[in-house]
C-alpha cells in the first residue's frame, strides 16, 4: 500500500515538473515581474523605441496582457511601457475598465489636432495623487500599429483624446510634471522625493541617510495646495 502511495507521489511530483507553461501563466509571471515606475526615475525620461516590424508576434501581445491586467490592477485609464520600465512604443487606454474596450497599440502618431482646446485635470500612476491641469486639443485623430501589426486610425474626442496624448507624452519622456510651472514643479518634485522614500522604506529597501544637503537648514515648508 505504501509503495503505492509512494509511486502516486512520484508521479504527481513528476507531471508537475513537466506540465506545460500556459499562455496564462507567461503574462501571469510577466504581470508579477511588473511594478509601476514612480516619478522620479530616469526610466520615465527615455524615449522610447518604435516596435519594429518583426516584433509584432505573440510576445508582444502577451506583454500588451500584462500592460492592461497592471493598469486594471492599478484603477487607471491608461498606461504606457515605460511606465512598467520598457522602453517601448506601446500604450493601453481603456475608460470603462471593460477589457473588450483597450484600445492598446503601438507606434501611436497625431496626424490631426483640433484647434479646439481644453484644460483639465489629470493624474498619472507614475506620480500618486498628484493632479496637474493640463491644456490639450480636445479632439485628434491617431495613426498607429494594432497589436496584430496592422496600421490603424483612431478618433478621439473628450476624456479619450486626453488620455491617449497623455500616454503618448509618455513615449517621449515627458511627463505630467512638464506641463506645470517651475515653481509648482518643483513643489510637485518635493512631494515625490517624500512619497518615494515613505514607499521604499515601506518595502525595506531605505536609501542611506547622509548627504551634505542634509545637512543644510530646511527650507519652508509648502504646501502643494490646487490652484486654479
Ligand atoms: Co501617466
Amino acid at each position: 500500500m505504501d509503495q503505492k502511495i509512494e509511486e502516486a507521489k512520484r508521479q504527481a511530483d513528476e507531471a508537475a515538473e513537466t506540465k506545460a507553461v500556459t499562455r496564462a501563466d507567461v503574462v501571469k509571471m510577466m504581470v508579477q515581474g511588473m511594478g509601476i515606475v514612480i516619478y522620479p526615475d530616469k526610466k520615465l525620461r527615455l524615449v522610447c523605441e518604435k516596435v519594429k516590424d518583426d516584433e509584432f508576434d505573440d510576445n508582444l501581445k502577451m506583454l500588451a496582457e500584462a500592460l492592461a491586467t497592471v493598469m486594471r490592477g492599478h484603477k487607471g485609464i491608461g498606461i504606457s511601457a515605460p511606465q512598467v520600465g520598457i522602453p517601448l512604443q506601446l500604450l493601453i487606454v481603456n475608460l470603462t475598465g471593460k477589457p473588450e474596450d483597450n484600445i492598446a497599440v503601438a507606434n501611436p502618431r497625431v496626424i490631426e489636432a483640433s484647434e479646439e482646446r481644453a484644460e483639465q485635470y489629470e493624474g498619472c500612476l507614475s506620480f500618486p495623487n498628484v493632479k496637474v491641469k493640463v491644456d490639450r486639443p480636445v479632439r485628434v485623430t491617431i495613426e498607429a500599429e494594432s497589436f496584430e501589426g496592422k496600421t490603424i486610425k483612431l478618433e478621439l474626442k473628450g476624456l479619450g483624446a486626453r488620455v491617449v496624448q497623455h500616454e503618448m507624452d509618455h513615449l517621449e519622456g515627458v511627463l505630467l510634471i512638464d506641463h506645470e510651472t517651475k515653481i509648482r514643479r518643483d513643489i510637485i518634485a518635493r512631494k515625490m522625493k517624500k512619497l518615494k522614500a515613505r514607499l521604499l522604506k515601506r518595502n525595506g529597501h531605505a536609501k542611506p541617510k547622509k548627504s551634505t544637503k542634509a545637512n543644510k537648514p530646511k527650507k519652508k515648508k509648502r504646501k502643494a495646495k490646487s490652484r486654479s
